[in-house]
């Protein structure tokens, strides 16, 4: 059996786990940096490298010691090295080579996007392939053809920001915190999603594609009226859980629309969501419903696999099995698609 040792440190997430394989995971640690970018509403790219350098040494201990294993147990090291925060990614990837050469084991480079679709055969422990891939994040938010768990064509993406990115911008425009969406969800949760007419970008048309950036503008606008460059956020109270509402149902509906189409155009009849917003219950909830009146198979990992993590990178074991290893020189890409 090899063990491998995955990395992931392309946000703001230091992440280290172990597994076989047999895609069994035996630890997966995520050291979370939300308290040091909380005050700055987003996450800050120096931070989030200068934080990923303190983390990850202490990260890869604890998933060697609660897997169990040592590094001369591990027989590849694998790593996200794209898409992300350039200097975030660089941390893990440098650290994964380091690791490769010392150990003298294989070093397999991952896509953080395919993973978090491969985050759900991980969950399902069967083939989820073909399907219609959501990968809904804070950087993120795409519609692909899966054929394979390393063969994914873009459907369509967001024009603006991506959906977490509006969970976020909204939260900080009704003084929710960060990071934004489980604060949305729970304030949501007290309040009314009919009380304001928001807009759901694209939904009437075939694009496969989003817009998040008017939606969360509209947001602003029923907030604070034309009056925004002097507003305050609004006190805790009915009107505050009632735009979270309305803004997570307008959000939910788009997403839940838009694969809905997907699923139709491509003729497919699973869908496999991924990435943090994915965590969202009302919009689990809604796919669900879809799914089921689709007569599709969906397929959402646990909140741990939705949220950046590395257990998701055992993607690696397909790359593995097909010998696609990365070079000694391998670099960190902040860009994809
Ligand atoms: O996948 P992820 O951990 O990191 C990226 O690759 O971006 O996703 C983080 C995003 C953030 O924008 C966060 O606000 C959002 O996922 N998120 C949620 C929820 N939990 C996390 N959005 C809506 N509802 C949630 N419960
Ligand atoms: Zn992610």
């Amino acid at each position: 059996m090899t063990h491998f040792l995955a990395l992931e440190t392309s946000c703001d997430e230091t992440a280290a786990a172990v597994f076989t394989d047999e895609l069994t995971v035996l630890s997966s640690v995520v050291a979370s940096q939300t308290d040091l970018h909380a005050k700055f509403g987003g996450v800050v790219p120096e931070i989030a490298s200068r934080a990923h350098l303190r983390n990850l040494l202490p990260v890869i201990d604890e998933a060697l010691v609660k897997a169990g294993v040592t590094l001369a147990d591990i027989g590849c090291v694998a790593v996200h090295n794209t898409p992300g925060l350039v200097g975030a990614l660089l941390i893990g990837v440098s650290a994964a080579k380091v690791l490769a050469l010392g150990l003298s084991v294989p070093l397999i480079a991952v896509n953080h996007v395919q993973s978090h679709i491969y985050a759900c055969r991980l969950a399902a422990g069967r083939d989820i392939f073909p399907c219609v891939g959501l990968v809904v994040s804070g950087g993120h938010t795409a519609l692909f053809r899966c054929d394979g768990p390393l063969s994914m064509t873009l459907l369509g993406g967001t024009r603006d920001d991506a959906a977490g990115e509006a969970f976020d911008k909204v939260a900080a425009i009704l003084g929710l915190g960060f990071p934004g969406g489980p604060a949305v969800e729970r304030e949501a949760a007290g309040g009314d999603p009919k009380a304001y007419s928001l807009p759901r970008p694209f939904a009437d048309d075939g694009r496969l594609e989003f817009s998040f950036s008017g939606l969360k503008t509209a947001v602003m606008y029923a907030c604070h009226g034309q009056d925004v460059a002097r507003a305050k956020p609004p006190e805790p109270g009915t009107k505050r859980a009632n735009l979270a509402a309305s803004f997570q149902a307008a959000a939910v509906d788009v997403l839940t629309i838009k694969c809905k189409q997907a699923l139709r155009k491509t003729g497919l009849k699973r869908l496999a969501v991924g990435g943090g917003v994915s965590a969202n219950k009302p919009l689990r909830a809604s796919l669900e419903a879809m799914c089921a009146k689709e007569r599709a198979e969906l397929f959402i990992p646990p909140l741990a696999l939705c949220t950046d993590n590395a257990a998701m990178a055992a993607l690696a074991v397909e790359k593995w099995t097909r010998g696609e290893f990365a070079p000694a020189d391998l670099d960190a890409e902040p860009n994809w698609i």
